[in-house]
């Protein structure tokens, strides 16, 4: 039985990402450094013969080795990280920190182990680079750096390079993935389509971020996971980055609109600014959309899961959640 070793397990993709593999019959060890909370959350869902649950911070050099030694992984599906741009603005250097140093004591402990290393990173690694559809070799376009926001696409790209240079100093095989705006049950408020979501349920008004022409090409988690899945056990794979995201250009007032209508509950839209919320540590990226041929060419991975179908599947979860439980806070 392969074992596969979840970092950030309890988190968004953490959670379904576990669901999936010992669905499909692998020994998972899903560590975090703490549990969601949430009143049907993953923790409480899953479990049994073929998973266990370590809580830690990988931050820390003993845990992540401990971690890895207990887990003794053929696979890890590193997913750890702080993630929203509301926290890369509020505490620039835990993201550093988790990104850069996570990685660096997962990659040490596993050095001959010669187990395979999938490090999910991000979109936000092309930057603000204007020309699109972004490929994998892309230029990297990035602002200055007392602008907090770029602090997580820079630590992300230095755990890139320490993930290539770790897989050849300590004979592992490393695989990239560049994720572009998941979205679905699970994820938490402080992000934007379960904020909107949650906003509409409880009738508050729904708000568009600077006017709302900015694009994101919205990808469903379940197509997110299998690409991981894919990205997991191709033999094509190890040595390459890959984006995974859809290919459907969605813009963001365009969204919020649909998601409205998909509540089935009267709407109103309030404007807001993100220079009066955020201030100069935030800059917006108008517009970002990945060429996605290589995923389809090399893992067989392509997101089919349309934007009404997974924003349906996502709402029907959020209306159980604010049914009658209380929410965690955005
Ligand atoms: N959700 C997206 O749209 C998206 C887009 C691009 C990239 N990604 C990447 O995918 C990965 C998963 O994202 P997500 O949306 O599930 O985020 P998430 O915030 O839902 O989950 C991250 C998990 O990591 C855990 N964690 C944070 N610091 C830790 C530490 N020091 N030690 C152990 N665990 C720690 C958190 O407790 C959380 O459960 C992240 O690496 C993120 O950068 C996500």
């Amino acid at each position: 039985m392969q074992r596969v070793l979840v970092t950030g397990c309890n988190g968004f993709v953490g959670s379904h990402m576990c669901e999936r593999l010992i669905r499909e019959g692998y020994a998972v060890t899903g560590l975090d450094i703490a549990p969601y909370g949430w009143e049907d959350g993953f923790v409480k869902t899953v479990g049994g013969g073929n998973f266990e649950y370590l809580e830690g911070d990988i931050t820390g050099e003993r845990f992540a080795a401990e971690a890895v030694e207990r887990a003794m992984p053929h696979i890890i599906i590193h997913l750890a990280s702080v993630v929203g741009v509301n926290l890369y603005i509020k505490d620039p250097l835990k993201v550093i920190d988790v990104n850069i140093l996570g990685l660096r004591n997962l990659v040490r402990a596993l050095k001959g182990s010669g187990a395979r290393i999938i490090f999910s990173s991000t979109s936000e690694i092309y930057g603000k680079n204007p020309t699109l559809p972004w490929k994998e070799d892309a230029d990297r376009v990035l602002g200055h750096t007392p602008v907090h926001r770029w602090a997580y696409s820079t630590s992300k790209a230095a755990a890139e390079h320490m993930l290539w240079a770790s897989a050849a100093a300590y004979g592992l095989e490393a695989v990239v993935l560049r994720y572009f705006n998941l979205y679905g049950p699970r994820q938490l408020p402080h992000l934007l389509v379960p904020a909107q979501i949650k906003r509409a349920l409880q009738g508050e008004e729904l708000l568009v971020y600077d006017g709302g022409r900015q694009t994101r090409c919205f990808t469903y988690i379940e197509d997110a996971v299998s690409g991981t899945l894919a990205a997991a056990i191709s033999p094509l794979a190890p040595g390459e980055a890959f984006n995974i995201g859809s290919t459907v250009e969605t813009g963001v007032e365009e969204m919020t609109l649909l998601i409205g209508s998909l509540a089935g509950l009267s709407f109103n839209i309030r404007k807001v600014s993100t220079a009066e919320i955020y201030g100069n540590v935030y800059e917006d990226i108008p517009r970002r959309v990945p060429d996605a041929g290589k995923a389809a060419g090399i893992l067989g991975w392509r997101a089919g899961t349309p934007l009404r179908e997974g924003l349906l599947k996502t709402i029907e979860w959020w209306k159980g959640q604010v049914g009658g439980k209380e929410l965690k806070p955005d």
